[in-house]
């Protein structure tokens, strides 16, 4: 599968965590990162250019810091302007069917500020219903987010391990290696449709970090390793 990075970060220059998840992300066969500060400094969005970007591939990331609890401005301003009716969605709007879709995102706050009981009062899916709707409304299939918390007070070696599986996990997309209509056969729906509900690309080692037993599904390629619920 192809990937197409839409990324958006409006101070990339004073980025810590997004410099590192993005260090040579361009030399990964079958992934096009595309920067949208960086090519629409005046938000100049180019609409028939991103089309033919979305048309040429088949998995789509909107990758961006955490910002109020959603995308910087750009990224906003995109899916205004580029996810037309009749193209996107509506009637004959099937340009965008069947892609896989999810948000990689880095967040100031940590793992456990994003619960019920936490400090912002909402598992992350829940901030971002708004965009994973705007996913199955244009025909797309949502996957979980891939998730960087705490980018506050991180350490580099945690850092190092987001970045190595962020890779491995575009690695086995580009590979074809995760295979959606398993998980929809054991799951029995389609995993980014259930808020609450999250995807763990990591390594099962890595699973219970913060102590706590949240709702994670392991994936490795081609088969699922785990879920806890
Ligand atoms: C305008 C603004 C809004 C932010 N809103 C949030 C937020 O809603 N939730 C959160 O966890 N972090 C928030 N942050 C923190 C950023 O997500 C964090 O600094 C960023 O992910 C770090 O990535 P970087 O080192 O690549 O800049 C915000 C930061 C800025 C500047």
């Amino acid at each position: 599968m192809k990937i197409l990075i839409l990324f958006a970060h409006p101070a990339f220059q004073k980025s810590n965590a997004n410099r590192v998840l993005v260090k040579d992300i361009k030399k990964i066969e079958g992934v096009t990162f595309h920067d949208l500060y960086e090519e629409y400094p005046e938000f100049d969005i180019d609409i028939k250019r991103e089309k033919e970007l979305l048309t040429q591939n088949d998995v789509i990331i909107f990758h961006h810091p955490m910002f109020w609890y959603s995308t910087p401005a750009i990224l906003k301003e995109w899916q205004d302007i580029v996810l037309e009716h009749g193209w996107a969605y509506g009637m004959d709007g099937d340009a965008l069917k069947g892609k896989l879709f999810f948000n990689a995102i880095t967040a100031g706050g940590p793992r456990q500020a994003y619960d019920k009981e936490g400090l912002h009062s909402n598992d992350i899916n829940d901030f971002l219903a708004p965009i994973r709707q705007t996913a199955i409304l244009c025909n797309m299939i949502p996957l979980p987010p891939f998730v960087v918390y705490g980018t506050h007070g991180i350490i580099r070696e945690d850092l190092d391990n987001y970045k190595n599986n962020y890779f491995q996990l575009l690695n086995n997309l580009c590979e074809d290696n995760i295979d959606i209509e398993k998980m929809k056969e054991e799951l029995g729906f389609i995993l980014g449709e259930k808020p609450g509900i999250e995807l763990d690309y990591r390594q099962e080692t890595l699973l219970l970090e913060d102590g706590k037993t949240p709702k994670k599904i392991i994936v490795v390629p081609k088969r699922i390793v785990n879920i806890v619920v």
